[in-house]
C-alpha cells in the first residue's frame, strides 16, 4: 500500500496526535471537519484501515454503565488492528478499594497507548488529563461534557443535512443533567447562522453558563420553551431528543414526576418538516415513541453507526497511524 494512504495528515488532522479530548472545543472546527473527511473515507473503503492501529493499546474505563461509547470504541480499535483492555464496571477496579483516579490513571498509563474515560464525576476526564503521559479521551463526565458523542451527532447532521450551517436546532428533554446536550450546543456556537430552540421542563432547563458564556457571546439565538413540543416542532431542521437522566437526580419522585413531560410521537412528527432529522444519543427510555422508528426522518440508528466510524478516525488521528 501507497505509504500515507490512511495518515490523518493527509485530512488535515495530523495535530490531533497526542491530544486529549477532554471537551468539544479543545479541538478546532477544521480539526473537527478533517476527523469527518477522514470517518467518510474509512466509511467507505474499511478494508485499508484493518492494520493502521496494529500494535496499540486503547484502555476503556468506566466507572458508569455504557453501550454505545464503550463498545463503539471497542469495536473502532478493533477494526483499526488495535488491541482493547478495560473495564465496564469499577466495581472489579481498584478504584472500588479506595485507590484515587490519579493513581489509576497513573497505571494504566503504562499499560495503554490512549485511555477512553467515562466517569459519573464533573471534570473527572480533565483531572485524569492531568495525570496521564497518554491521551485521555472524556467519555463523558457527570451531567458536563461528551464530546465524542458531539462528533458523532455533527458527523450524521453533516451526512444527513449536507451542513451544519444555519440551521434551526431544536433540543428536547433534560437539558439540566444531559450532558450530550451540553456538548452539542457549545460545538454549535461555532457555526454560522444556527438558532437553537430549548424545550424543557422549568425545572430541566440548560445550565445558564452555555446561556451566558457561550451563546449569548458567540450571538447564537436562542429559544427557551416551557410548553408543546407542538408550537415549535414545525420551525425545526434537527430535533435532539433527550432522555430524563434518572441517575443525576437526588430523588425519585421529581424523576417520576419530569421524565414523561415529552414523548415524541407520530401525531407530532405530522407536525414537523419533511425534512427534519430527529436525534437521540441513546438510550431512549419513553421519549420517543417506537412508532416514531419507522418514519424515515428517525435519524438516531444511523446516528449511532456513524458513531463508530467517528471514533476510528479519532483514535486513528490521536495515536497516529501506522504509517501516519
Ligand atoms: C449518553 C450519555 O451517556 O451521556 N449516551 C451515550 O453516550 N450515547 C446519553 C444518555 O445516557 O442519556
Amino acid at each position: 500500500m501507497e505509504r500515507g494512504t490512511f495518515g490523518a495528515e493527509r485530512f488535515g488532522v495530523g495535530s490531533l496526535k497526542g491530544r486529549h479530548f477532554i471537551e468539544p472545543l479543545n479541538f478546532s472546527v477544521e480539526e473537527m471537519e478533517g476527523l469527518f473527511t477522514l470517518a467518510g473515507k474509512i466509511e467507505e473503503n474499511p478494508a485499508i484501515y484493518r492494520d493502521a492501529c496494529k500494535g496499540r493499546v486503547l484502555a476503556t474505563l468506566f466507572f458508569e454503565p455504557s453501550t454505545r461509547t464503550r463498545l463503539s470504541f471497542e469495536s473502532a480499535m478493533l477494526r483499526l488492528g488495535g488491541g482493547c483492555l478495560g473495564f465496564a464496571d469499577p466495581g472489579s477496579s481498584s478504584a472500588s478499594k479506595g485507590e484515587s483516579l490519579a493513581d489509576t490513571i497513573r497505571t494504566v498509563a503504562s499499560y495503554a497507548d490512549a485511555i477512553v474515560m467515562r466517569n459519573p464525576k464533573e471534570g473527572a476526564a480533565l483531572l485524569a488529563s492531568r495525570y496521564s503521559v497518554v491521551p485521555v479521551i472524556n467519555a463523558g463526565d457527570g451531567g458536563h461534557h461528551h464530546p465524542t458523542q458531539t462528533l458523532t451527532d455533527l458527523l450524521t447532521i453533516l451526512r444527513l443535512r449536507g451542513d451544519v450551517k444555519n440551521l434551526r436546532v431544536g433540543f428536547c428533554g433534560d437539558l439540566k443533567f444531559g450532558r450530550t446536550v451540553h456538548s452539542l450546543v457549545k460545538a454549535l456556537s461555532r457555526y454560522e447562522g444556527v438558532s437553537l430552540y430549548f424545550i424543557s421542563p422549568g425545572e430541566l432547563t440548560v445550565p445558564k453558563y452555555l446561556k451566558t458564556g457561550v451563546l449569548a457571546k458567540n450571538n447564537i439565538p436562542y429559544t427557551e420553551i416551557g410548553g408543546s413540543l407542538d408550537t415549535v416542532i414545525g420551525d425545526i431542521d434537527v430535533l435532539y431528543m433527550t432522555r430524563v437522566q434518572r441517575e443525576r437526580f437526588f430523588n425519585e419522585e421529581d424523576y417520576i414526576r419530569l421524565k414523561d413531560s415529552y414523548i415524541l410521537t407520530p401525531e407530532k412528527m405530522a407536525l414537523a418538516k419533511k425534512d427534519m432529522i430527529v436525534l437521540h444519543p441513546l438510550p431512549r427510555v419513553n421519549e420517543i415513541d417506537m412508532e416514531v422508528d419507522s418514519d424515515p426522518r428517525a435519524a438516531y440508528f444511523k446516528q449511532t453507526k456513524y458513531g463508530m466510524y467517528m471514533r476510528m478516525a479519532l483514535l486513528l488521528s490521536i495515536l497516529g497511524g501506522n504509517n501516519a
